[in-house]
């Protein structure tokens, strides 16, 4: 179900996505994050020379949301390049889910196609987090 601020993650995703450092890729690649403050974070992909230390969109909406003072995720709206639904990898899946319930949904958007909406859950079934530490 589209979610009514929707339209505005999209043009805040699509604002950072522009100032995307993504040189070797030339995937740009932004996020934005609606907040339990109900505020919005966004992040874009930063890649460096030495290929394998460069950073995602997602933690870096992440980090914003945590300079901010906000301290959950309540909606992720990653966009991209292309018609396909840019889905977070791996690694980036597993940081949505340190601050984000099972069902938070996260929007995957080749801006050129159709969004598609999983949840934290889908994305990341049967996951570790912070509670199995006692969190
Ligand atoms: N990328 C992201 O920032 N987020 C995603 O959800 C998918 C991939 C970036 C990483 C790299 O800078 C570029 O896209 C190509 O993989």
């Amino acid at each position: 179900m589209p979610h009514p601020l929707d339209p505005e993650l999209l043009a805040a995703a699509e604002a950072v996505r522009a100032k995307a450092y993504a040189p070797y890729s030339n995937f740009q690649v932004g996020t934005a994050i609606l907040a339990d403050d109900g505020k919005v974070y966004v992040g874009c992909n930063v890649e460096n020379a030495a290929y394998p230390i460069g950073n995602c969109a997602e933690p870096s909406a992440i980090a914003a949301m945590l300079a901010g003072g906000a301290k959950r995720i309540r909606r992720v709206y990653t966009t991209g390049p292309g018609s396909s639904p840019v889905t977070p990898c791996g690694g980036c899946r597993q940081r949505i889910r340190e601050f984000a319930d099972p069902d938070v949904v996260v929007v995957s958007h080749g801006v050129e196609g159709m969004p598609l909406e999983q949840t934290v859950a889908q994305l990341l079934p049967h996951s570790f987090g912070p509670e199995f530490l006692g969190r």
